[in-house]
């Protein structure tokens, strides 16, 4: 049977996460968090003490690579990296900035780009990422770009950070989510932009509620239930 697939691709901050699993909670499908395997990649190009940006060093550590992913009860997806559970290490601040860059080597996108497919031919899934309905899944049956202006984001990000009990400041919070875009947006390969067919969502004046229901409303539109 082919199972169902929804894409939701945008900037960082865009409320994408959060939203996708509520989504996928609604729809009773799982969510895949595609965001959190770049950032276990990052991670361990991280502990090896690599150049994240220099592709002679990072595509060695490939190879050798035990990434896997998991759900636990709560529904949560889990991330291990070599056995170890590492779904908090890659939420820090350092991982964010070493994932953008080890996600532009077109290997490291290559070596992943199965990994995720996999997910979407075994079950009915709410994926998001950065390429998802461009390069990942062109065939999804949803494809959603959710967006909000880069302000808006930054202040998301904060509340998220202090939540954590992380110390920032919405200046720099603001630059690194100005700089992410940039980097997402201008790389070579599969680089962050709308698929033609996406249907546009912004959240910039919206509450987590209200997007949902925007969501809802667009997946509604395209899927019958
Ligand atoms: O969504 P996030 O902040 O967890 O993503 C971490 C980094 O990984 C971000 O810089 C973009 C990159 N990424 C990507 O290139 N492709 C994806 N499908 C998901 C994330």
């Amino acid at each position: 049977m082919n199972h169902r697939s929804i894409a939701i691709d945008g900037p960082a901050g865009a409320g994408k996460s959060t939203l996708a699993r509520k989504l996928a909670e609604k729809l009773g499908f799982l969510y895949v968090d595609t965001g959190a395997i770049y950032r276990t990649v990052a991670l361990a190009v991280l502990r090896a003490g690599v150049d994240p940006a220099d592709e002679s060093q990072v595509i060695p550590l490939l190879k050798g690579l035990d990434i896997r992913m998991a759900y636990g009860e709560d529904g949560m997806q889990r991330m291990y990296l070599s056995g170890e559970e590492v779904s908090q290490a890659i939420r820090e601040h350092q991982v964010s900035g070493v994932a953008s860059k080890t996600s532009a080597i077109p290997a490291v996108r290559d070596f992943l780009l199965d990994f995720q497919r996999r997910q979407a031919r075994e079950h009915d899934i709410v994926m998001d990422g950065r390429d998802i309905g461009t390069v990942v899944l062109p065939q999804a049956d949803v494809k959603i770009f959710l967006t909000a202006a880069p302000e808006a984001r930054a202040r998301r990000r904060l509340l998220e950070l202090e939540e954590r009990g992380q110390e920032a400041d919405f200046d720099t919070v603001l630059r690194d989510i100005k700089e992410r875009d940039y980097q997402d947006e201008h790389r070579p390969v599969a680089p962050l932009k709308r698929a033609e067919d996406a249907a546009l969502l912004d959240t910039t004046q919206l509450n987590l509620e209200q997007s949902l229901m925007g969501l809802l409303a667009l997946v509604k539109e395209k899927i019958a239930q």
